[in-house]
């Protein structure tokens, strides 16, 4: 595979960034890292989504503009994503002018081609999904099932598009390509909905709304949001109806779209219905994760249950966001709910990143320079059996990362961390020392050496400080791709100096835990 595209959803910036939001661009860098390490060109691109009815309230009740309240917020989240070691490539605004340019054309595309017409129309609006819902979809008490808020009621003429037009291919589409969405069990839901689907407004009269898009030529219309936003994903690579960028035409389609479940309609039915309407490829695959949970409740501004990632980093002193990076990656198999917890994340990043993998390379270090002064010695053979289980492990975390089992590839990871802890039990090199069989006790210690380059290769992804580390302590090059990963990674010689050994991820220890404790 030569070029890799992936996107994330775009933040509403009504609010700060919180730990939900975090997963999802966690997962899409990891992803984007593991494909960095295989493909030639990888583009990561996420960004903000500035327009609509939620911004214009949530900027109106705080007394400043929309565009105020957009800055303030799209530059926490940019912040947080730096805290956290987001590698996007590009950030998106939706209120940068070359998008808005590029949306106002693609509106005009649909026009020309008569997938739009004028209609008036009533109906139920939810702001906190910016989109009319229909009666059956809310609760008994009439909510929003989401959000939990009444919709308004909204009477208006507005843009039609011919959703109706597309929906045989794009059934089509999803039963002739099961692995489309991904995890391929939601696909039935997504058929369910299409089954009742109707023409979408995409337009909201300027006399209620007026933070958004205007379409050109008709300024008492404003673009609906959803549409804005969701051509992010191809006016980010310079799409402008002409498609004449470099980067659109690298790039698109998307290997792989990361969103939320709650927006799965948004870009299955919706995403690919416009899509199909400017004639463009689909993306290649849509990846609905779950949703992160505080107490089995599904954490959101709107339920007023959040926590900010950064607060997380804070309570518990860490320098960097690798083993929350790790935590969140890890807390649910691919497109399941995850809960987070103080506790769990402490005592499993303890227990993963410390315990197991920290200490087997500090011990197999340390041992290194207490047996043979930190060298490795031309005539230690490293043991196939366990340079074999590192190269399966390399196959396997591959694979499942063309699955997006993200979780699954991280827990294989610790799994050859396990074996190989037990490797060294196993063999006991500090026996061999003692029984002065060196030339075997300097072949254990190699081994396991070797293996560990490969575990920091596969980690890097979801721990890329920690891995860096490790690969310093290795002089290890973590740059090379996993097709070039050799059984001998270690080089001859010298390796470290005792000085220069030190753990790569200290445990967080329980003071500093009972202090987040009571913070909560
Ligand atoms: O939906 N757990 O924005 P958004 C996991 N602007 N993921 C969560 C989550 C949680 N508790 N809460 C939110 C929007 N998310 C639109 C997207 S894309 C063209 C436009 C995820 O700020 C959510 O599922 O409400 C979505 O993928 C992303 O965060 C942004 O949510
Ligand atoms: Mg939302």
């Amino acid at each position: 595979m030569e070029n890799f595209y992936l996107t994330t959803a775009i933040d509403y910036v009504n609010g700060a960034p919180h730990i939900g939001h975090a997963y999802e661009k966690i997962l899409t860098d990891i992803i984007a890292r593991h494909f960095r390490k295989r493909c030639e060109n990888v583009f990561f691109l996420s960004g903000t989504d500035e327009h609509g009815i939620k911004i214009q309230k949530t900027s109106a009740s705080k007394g400043i503009t929309p565009k105020e309240l957009c800055d303030i917020n799209s530059g926490k989240f940019q912040d947080c994503w730096k805290d956290l070691g987001i590698s996007y490539d590009k950030f998106i605004r939706t209120t940068d002018d070359y998008h808005k340019n590029a949306v106002q054309k693609i509106f005009n595309k649909l026009l020309e081609k008569g997938d739009i017409y004028k209609h008036s129309y009533t109906g139920l609006y939810c702001q906190g999904c910016e989109c009319f819902l229909n009666e059956k979809d809310l609760t008994e008490d009439g909510l929003c099932p989401d959000h939990l808020t009444k919709p308004e009621e909204v009477s208006e003429e507005n843009y039609f598009f011919k959703l109706t037009k597309y929906k045989d291919a794009i059934v089509k589409h999803i039963k002739e390509n099961p692995d489309f969405i991904v995890p391929s069990f939601r696909a039935n839901e997504v058929l369910n909905q299409l089954e009742d689907i109707q023409d979408i407004s995409i337009s909201r009269s300027s006399s209620n709304l007026q933070w958004g898009i205007p379409v050109l030529n008709d300024s008492r219309q404003v673009i609906y949001v959803w549409i804005d936003a969701l051509s992010n994903y191809i006016t980010g690579l310079g799409y402008d109806t002409e498609n004449n960028s470099d980067n659109f035409r690298k790039y698109w389609p998307a290997n792989v779209q990361v969103i939320g479940k709650d927006i799965l309609k948004f870009h299955s039915i919706y995403w690919l219905a416009l899509l199909m309407a400017l004639e463009l490829p689909l993306p290649k695959q849509i990846l609905a994760h779950g949703w992160i949970t505080i107490d089995e409740t599904k954490m959101s501004k709107s339920l007023g249950n959040v926590i900010a990632p950064q607060d997380i980093l804070k309570n518990f002193e860490l320098q960097n966001a690798d083993a929350l990076r790790y935590y969140m990656a890890t807390s649910a198999p691919c497109g399941k709910d995850g809960n987070y917890s103080d506790d769990d994340f402490k005592e499993k990043v303890n227990a993963h990143l410390a315990n197991s993998m920290g200490n087997l390379l500090n011990r197999t270090l340390s041992m290194l320079v207490k047996y043979f002064d930190g060298e490795v010695k031309p005539e230690f053979k490293t043991d196939a059996s366990i340079l074999n289980t590192a190269k399966n492990t390399i196959d396997i975390v591959k694979s499942h990362f063309d699955k997006y089992e993200i979780a699954e590839a991280g827990n294989a990871i610790i799994q050859l961390v396990d074996v190989t802890n037990k490797y060294v039990t196993d063999n006991a090199p500090w026996t061999l020392a003692k029984e002065e069989k060196m030339t075997e006790c300097g072949q254990v210690l190699t081994s396991v050496l070797d293996v560990m380059c490969v575990i920091a290769s596969l980690i890097e992804p979801f721990c890329p400080n920690i891995a860096k580390d490790m690969a310093e302590q290795l002089s290890f090059d973590l740059s090379i791709k996993y097709d070039d990963l050799t059984i001998d990674n270690i080089k001859i010689g010298k390796l470290i100096e005792k000085e220069n050994i030190h753990p790569v991820f200290l445990r967080m220890d329980s003071e500093l835990a009972d202090k987040s404790g009571k913070q909560k």
